[in-house]
């Protein structure tokens, strides 16, 4: 990745995602520097590490040792964006243009990526294959590494005066198709996202001697208006096999010696729990097993990591957040439990056992006071996952009409097997009882 514009704007966005690591390499190693420093302030992923190399893509063994020196500082290469490049300084005719721009601009835009293309797919080549996870349970192969290179509206078309920067980006075009097909084999995509104009140190060095262009700009873009790095940052993380849902960071506090507070830990979260078969995962951010908690000695956090929570527990509370795949519904069920519910991402229905129905969308909230329900994952008309989390906290018996409501779990139960405290819910549901 790169120090500037676009570059910049797809390091950023990665930390942000959840990314467990970026190496930013160019030219200009200060710049390069100042963008890792950015991204450890928007990462999400408690072990994000940003590195910064200097490279010249024109320069053969430049490009290997960087590549060599991403994969072994970071393990792997599971992503590349090659976003350096750079714009034809001149507006001028073919009949009018020097060979060395010419040669220049070939060198660094289309042998460039020519260079990255090649010295990373012959590390992600060796690298493990890693299997593609499916909230669908349908079979999407497995991945070496995706790289994706910034082409430019001109890899299609040509633009008045640009002829060179059109023949650099049309070659850069040619070679994206041709890996593309010569490494899916490997397990390795190839992709270029091509803008037309993006607001970027690249076109303000053109704005700033033709500022007539902007206008120009305006009047043939339909948005009218030029695109942001950002913009591009997404179509470009859009390309990577990532899951659907950003990975959840879990802080716990806690106090030192000096009775100072502090972060005790930084994690995803415990006992990640797979669900309906594959199509959803349970993961419990918190549990106590009695009311008031007990902190001392963080004797709570070392019961919850030694015991898996049941559903709910008699005393406690449990906050368990579910990710659910595309139109994933669960079995109607009923809890003897307050459940404070919160939708984090997404669009849900809450069905109620009287056939009443709430949408709840992101944001929202419900007070679940033991009542029997079931949810429907409807996010992107059931096309896509969503998120929600709950706060189970004990009640007393209800009694409606002189009657004890009992819970039920039905076949909910068979997502606890092997749960401390769920044994006869389980048993009952693999009866069929
Ligand atoms: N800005 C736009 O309007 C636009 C539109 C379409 C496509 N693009 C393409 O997007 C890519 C990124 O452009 P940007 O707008 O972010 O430009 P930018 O000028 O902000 O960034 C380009 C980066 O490439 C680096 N670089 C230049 N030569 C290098 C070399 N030999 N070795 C290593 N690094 C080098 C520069 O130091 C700079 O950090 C380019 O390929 C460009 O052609 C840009």
């Amino acid at each position: 990745m790169i120090a500037s514009g676009i570059g910049m704007a797809c390091a950023l966005t990665l930390a942000k995602d959840g990314a467990a690591g970026v190496m930013i390499a160019d030219l200009d190693l200060a710049a390069a520097r100042a963008v890792t420093a950015k991204c450890q302030q928007v990462a999400t992923n408690p072990m994000f590490r940003a590195e910064a190399t200097q490279v010249d893509v024109t320069d053969e063994g430049s490009v290997e040792a960087a590549a060599a020196s991403m994969a072994s500082i970071l393990g792997r290469i599971d992503y590349c964006v090659h976003c350096a490049g750079i714009g034809q300084p001149r507006n001028v005719q073919v009949a009018d243009s020097d060979l060395s721009e010419l040669r220049h601009q070939l060198e660094v835009n289309a042998t460039g990526t020519f260079l990255v293309i090649r010295e990373v797919a012959t590390i992600m080549k060796a690298q493990e294959l890693q299997q593609l996870s499916s909230l669908l349970g349908d079979h999407r192969g497995a991945t070496r590494g995706t790289i994706v290179v910034l082409g430019s509206a001109s890899s299609y078309v040509a633009t008045p005066g640009m002829g060179m920067y059109t023949a650099s980006k049309h070659a850069i075009m040619g070679l994206v198709k041709n890996a593309a097909i010569d490494h899916i084999q490997h397990g390795i995509r190839v992709n270029a996202v091509c803008p037309s104009w993006v607001n970027t140190p690249m076109l303000q060095k053109v704005t700033a001697v033709s500022p007539e262009l902007e206008e120009l700009i305006r009047s043939l873009v339909p948005i009218s208006r030029i695109a942001n790095a950002e913009e591009v940052a997404d179509v470009v993380a859009f390309l990577f096999p990532a899951p659907g849902l950003r990975k959840t960071i879990r802080h716990i506090t806690g106090y030192n010696e000096a009775g100072q507070s502090v972060f005790l830990s930084t994690d995803c979260g415990d006992r990640h729990r797979d669900m309906a078969e594959g199509r959803a995962v349970a993961n419990i951010l918190y549990s106590s097993r009695e009311t008031p908690i007990d902190l001392t000695d963080n004797r709570d956090i070392q019961a919850a990591k030694e015991a898996e929570a049941p559903i709910h527990i008699p005393n406690g509370t449990v906050v368990r957040m579910i990710d659910f795949g595309p139109n994933v519904e669960s079995p109607l069920h009923r809890v003897i439990s307050v459940d404070y519910g919160v939708v984090l991402e997404g669009e849900f229905r809450l069905i109620l056992d009287s056939g009443e129905e709430r949408i709840m969308r992101q944001g929202d909230f419900c007070v679940q006071r033991a009542t029997a329900h079931k949810w429907h994952n409807i996010t992107g008309g059931g096309t896509l996952p969503g998120r929600m989390l709950w706060i189970l906290v004990d009640c007393g018996d209800v009694e409606i009409g002189g009657e004890k409501m009992k819970g039920y779990l039905g076949t909910l139960a068979k997502e606890y097997v092997g749960v401390e405290g769920m044994e006869e819910d389980v048993n009952a549901a693999l009866e069929g009882k």
